[in-house]
């Protein structure tokens, strides 16, 4: 098992006396408070003009300062000017990085951005099977091909698990002409690959690392937790800090790294081209206080609190009989909040509907196999002591699951079988066809299914039988069309 490493976090950690700077927060408190006649976006114009039910829900301040960039010398996001480039330079600072680039349209929009920027068509990538859906999504814009590196699998969980540093020198011995690597790490459950060995084998072929670390933007600010890819060689990283960082749903970063080989203004054009033209500075406040507040005395103590609460539930967890969690193992690590688990006898998906309906307790998600428990920054003790009595109950008191085993479908962890490129066959004349006919037939569609939007299925591979118990949900599947050519587009 890789070795954590002992890790340097939080600039102000050790001094109560430094005020964490958040000038973005600045800059809306300080337009609040020094109003003016408005005739600009967005029309509702501090909310004097918006449905009284949501005004009363949300509450006057939020829509007094939703607002977009340019006005109230709030600066702008392309080009980055003013509090928004002092805050994006404050975020770069905080994760050790040459730029940070502020996202709205979460992650997926820092993807897209990746692979517009820094992938060309008929380009060899090589990506994760496991790979987010945006990232394949990008690659279908940019044209580039990827070579697919499979993960281990752990099979009892039935996920996909850690990325072996030789499968990825392997491919790159195989293909000398790969422009990018581009991997995620930790997997949405948790399990973390051995970055360190990975970049060291890109550095070694000289090509740059990209970690979509999506899920990991703590990292940078705990010692307790694994250490963030910009510190172990990755060129650039993805954080969605509206995850697990606390800033507002959808709002993410990027980062390049400080020695980085890749074009961190051919990844800002692209993000200029990306992004809408009016962004919320909400959003972005909400980035900018996400970043102030991990590197502030309080934040840094609600990260020690989530990781001391996280530990609390795996100890109750390991004396619930009948209750599994997921745990570190040979070849991988995994983040301690992130608490994967499983109830004998019960499907994830049972289990997810039995907290919800008797306990009135909502997880991240569930599979057929288990259910995936974050440990936030806002959870409290109390929370998680109720967690851990609610499933204490539920693993001793002879819950049935007839129908959902029953109904369980396995995601399949197959190798794909390649037909035609991803661009071409998304882009192909298709044909809907009803599912029992799709044996031996090339998808033309993404089958990725949320949460985690991994794919099962994309465009350009042979739909097998092995696919077919995992498609219980589906009627009819999109194939490309016998014959058909490519439209030109
Ligand atoms: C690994 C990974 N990358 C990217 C994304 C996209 O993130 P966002 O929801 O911030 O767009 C996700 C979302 O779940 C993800 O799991």
């Amino acid at each position: 098992m890789a070795k954590q490493q002992v890790k340097q976090t939080g600039k102000y950690t050790e001094n109560d006396n430094i005020k964490v700077k958040a000038p973005i927060v600045e800059a809306l408190k300080n337009a609040y408070e020094n109003p003016t006649y408005q005739f600009h976006i967005p029309g509702h114009t501090k909310g004097k003009a918006i449905f009284k039910d949501f005004r009363k829900l949300v509450g006057d301040k939020v829509l007094n300062i939703d607002t977009t960039d340019e006005f109230d010398n709030l600066g702008t996001l392309h080009p980055a000017t003013g509090p928004i480039k002092e805050a994006q330079e404050l975020a770069a600072q905080a994760f050790g990085a040459k730029r940070t680039f502020f996202l709205l349209n979460g992650s997926t929009a820092g993807n897209l951005a990746i692979a517009m920027a820094l992938t060309k068509k008929g380009q060899k990538v090589i990506i994760n099977r496991n790979c987010h859906r945006s990232a394949l999504t990008g690659l279908m814009i940019s044209g580039a091909e990827p070579i697919w590196v499979c993960p281990n699998q752990i099979e009892n969980w039935s996920i996909w698990g850690n990325l072996d540093a030789s499968k990825i020198e392997k491919l790159l011995q195989e293909n000398p002409d790969t422009g990018l690597v581009w991997i995620t790490n930790p997997t949405y459950e948790g399990v973390v690959s051995d970055i360190k060995s990975i970049s060291t084998v890109c550095k070694k072929y000289g090509v740059p690392l990209v970690v979509d670390e999506a899920h990991g933007c703590l990292w940078n600010f705990s010692k307790h937790l694994p250490e963030t890819a910009l510190k172990l060689g990755a060129d650039a990283v993805v954080h969605s800090l509206h995850k697990t960082g606390g800033s507002m749903s959808q709002s993410s970063m990027l980062h390049i790294a400080k020695d980085s080989i890749l074009d961190d203004k051919a990844v800002e054009k692209a993000l200029k081209l990306l992004h809408t033209t009016s962004p919320s500075l909400l959003l972005l406040a909400s980035l900018d206080a996400a970043r102030a507040n991990l590197e502030s005395k309080s934040g840094q103590a609600a990260l020690e609190r989530a990781v001391k609460n996280a530990k609390y539930l795996r100890t109750r967890l390991d004396n619930i009989p009948n209750l599994h969690q997921l745990k570190s193992d040979f070849g991988y690590m995994t983040d301690v909040t992130k608490v994967f688990i499983k109830v004998d006898g019960l499907s994830g998906k049972r289990l997810e509907s039995i907290l919800e309906i008797d306990f009135n307790i909502e997880v991240e998600s569930a599979s057929d196999i288990g259910v995936l428990i974050l440990c936030n920054l806002g959870n409290s003790h109390s929370d998680f002591k109720y967690l851990a009595d609610s499933l204490e109950k539920i693993a001793s008191g002879g819950y049935k699951d007839i129908y959902y085993l029953e109904k369980r479908k396995h995601m399949p962890m197959l190798e794909p079988q390649i037909k035609m490129s991803l661009r071409d066959a998304f882009y192909a004349e298709k044909e809907t066809i009803r599912k029992e006919e799709a044996v031996g037939r090339v998808s033309a569609e993404v089958i990725a299914e949320c949460p985690p939007g991994i794919s099962i299925l994309l465009p350009g591979e042979l739909i097998t039988e092995e696919h077919l118990p995992y498609l219980n949900d589906y009627e009819v599947l999109e194939v490309v069309k016998e014959n058909g050519a490519p439209e030109k587009i």
